[in-house]
């Protein structure tokens, strides 16, 4: 299967309730052979109206980091843990990440990263460990299988002002495009 594919199944998808309440499917963009994916939460609603990941506020923050440590937005991919919106932004639930996971498995294997970002701390919590702390844990590396993994705070966490979080931020994206280089130069 392509990625093609995987999003035209997706687009379908039923399996839980918000595939009723979605205007899109947000599945992910950017480049299919990436060496670093992010991976968020949910949709918002600007990515619910527009259906990419990382598009409204938050995104354009994420842009912002992005641009400083020299990393292109269209080179890496980005996705999320659920691929429809949750009504009012709220977290999203357990089940719903239950069936939404195996479309980003599937993502993974089809793209193969050599590094995934979580941003924040529900995707950190399902795709690293259960009792992530994002303030104590943030930009500490694990390897997982074919890759190496990492959480940074999320950038509507960062929205809020929290300069320490800022600092800390800026220090966990370098580490990510020194890291990104380095695999960019052996790709
Ligand atoms: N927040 C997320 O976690 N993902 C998006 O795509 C937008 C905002």
């Amino acid at each position: 299967m392509t990625l093609d594919e995987l999003k035209t199944a997706c687009g379908s998808c039923q399996k839980c309730p918000l595939g009723a309440t979605r205007t899109n499917l947000v599945f992910g963009t950017g480049n299919p052979n990436a060496v670093l994916m992010f991976v968020g939460e949910a949709p918002g609603e600007s990515e619910d109206l527009s259906g990419t990941p990382f598009v409204g506020r938050a995104g354009k923050l994420l842009d912002k980091y992005l641009e400083y440590v020299e990393i292109p937005r269209e080179d890496v991919y980005i996705t999320n843990i659920l691929k429809c919106r949750p009504p009012k932004n709220r977290d999203p639930e357990e089940g719903e990440q239950d069936q939404c996971m195996d479309y980003l498995r599937q993502q993974v294997k089809l793209i193969r990263p050599k590094m995934i970002v979580c941003l924040g701390r529900i995707s950190a919590m399902r795709l690293i460990k259960p009792d992530y702390k994002i303030t104590k844990e943030h930009g500490i590396w694990v390897q997982k299988g074919a890759f190496e993994m990492t959480a940074v705070y999320h950038p509507s966490l960062l929205l809020r002002g929290n300069p320490t979080y800022k600092e800390q931020m800026l220090t966990d994206m370098k580490a990510v495009a020194e890291k990104y280089r380095m695999y960019k130069q052996n790709q």
